[in-house]
């Protein structure tokens, strides 16, 4: 199986690269990103290609044919409001059209088929235009409008499967700004409304798991996706007759 990662340098993508170490169905990993990926030099990182590109938005012909024949992608590719240097034009840049322009190379490229595009959105996100949130509703729309995106890429591509994980907070923190964001959500819940959140291991064990087994709900919600990655952890850790 050939499974393509993009934004390989993040933090979820850096921990879907690391197990994909361990998924022995999983046999040429593509980690697109903006900067090389470099993997610990212990480990067996053979199948991993770090593939770098300049901008997330044009795909040359030699990138293209590092896609050719790939069955899965896992798009983690996403500006959020914490980021510096936020502003809305670029957050539509790169959480839309990024996404669909990498989707459009992906398919270009000739995928095998099944081919599964796998989207990280976020739990909250309005299903509805009359849903606005309160909290950065400018941003949150354009989450809206790029799910809504994904969910008609099927349509005319015979084979092309998406899924919308709408995971919450990612509580693993690996930077000070991570911290303070994960720290301010325990305050909130706390004092009432419970915002959901899922370790970055268990996130990426349950993307990896709909990539390779198949594709379980078009849109999976933080409590799926807790459950599908805690049971893809233990059968992984479990002990197998060889
Ligand atoms: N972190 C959370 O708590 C959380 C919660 C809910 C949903 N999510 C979603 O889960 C996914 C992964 O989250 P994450 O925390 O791993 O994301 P991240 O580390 O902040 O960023 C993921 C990737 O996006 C690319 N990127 C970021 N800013 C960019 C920019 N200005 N221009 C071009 N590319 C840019 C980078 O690609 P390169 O590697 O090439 O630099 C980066 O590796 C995202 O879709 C996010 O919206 C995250």
């Amino acid at each position: 199986m050939k499974l393509i990662i993009a934004g390989a340098t993040g933090l979820l993508g850096a921990e879907i690269i690391r197990q994909s170490l361990e998924i022995p169905e999983i046999t040429q990993v593509v980690a697109l990103s903006h900067e090389t990926v470099h993997l610990d030099e212990c480990i067996d990182s053979s199948k991993v290609r770090s593939v770098v590109i300049d901008d997330y938005g044009e795909y040359p012909d030699d990138v293209k044919a590092e896609f050719a024949g790939a069955d899965a992608c896992i798009w983690t590719v996403a500006l959020t409001p914490l980021q510096p240097g936020f502003d809305f034009a670029k957050a539509k840049r790169v959480c839309q059209d990024y996404t669909k322009l990498g989707f459009e190379a992906m398919c270009e490229a000739g995928p095998a088929r099944p081919f599964r595009f796998i989207y990280l959105s976020a739990e909250g996100t309005p299903r509805g235009p009359k849903k606005d949130p309160v909290i950065l509703p400018d941003f949150f729309l354009i989450w809206r409008k790029t799910e809504l995106m994904v969910q008609r890429f099927p349509k005319g591509k015979e084979g092309v499967e998406v899924c919308i994980a709408r995971p919450g907070v990612i509580a693993n923190s690996t930077t000070w700004s991570r911290t303070l964001v994960a720290n301010l959500f325990r305050i909130i819940n706390r004092f009432g409304r419970t915002l959901p959140s899922i370790q970055r291991s268990e996130l990426a064990a349950a993307v990896l798991n709909q990539a390779r087994d198949g594709i379980e709900k078009r849109t999976l919600l933080n409590a799926d996706l807790v459950r599908l990655g805690r049971r893809e952890l233990k059968f992984r850790s479990a002990p197998r007759l060889s």
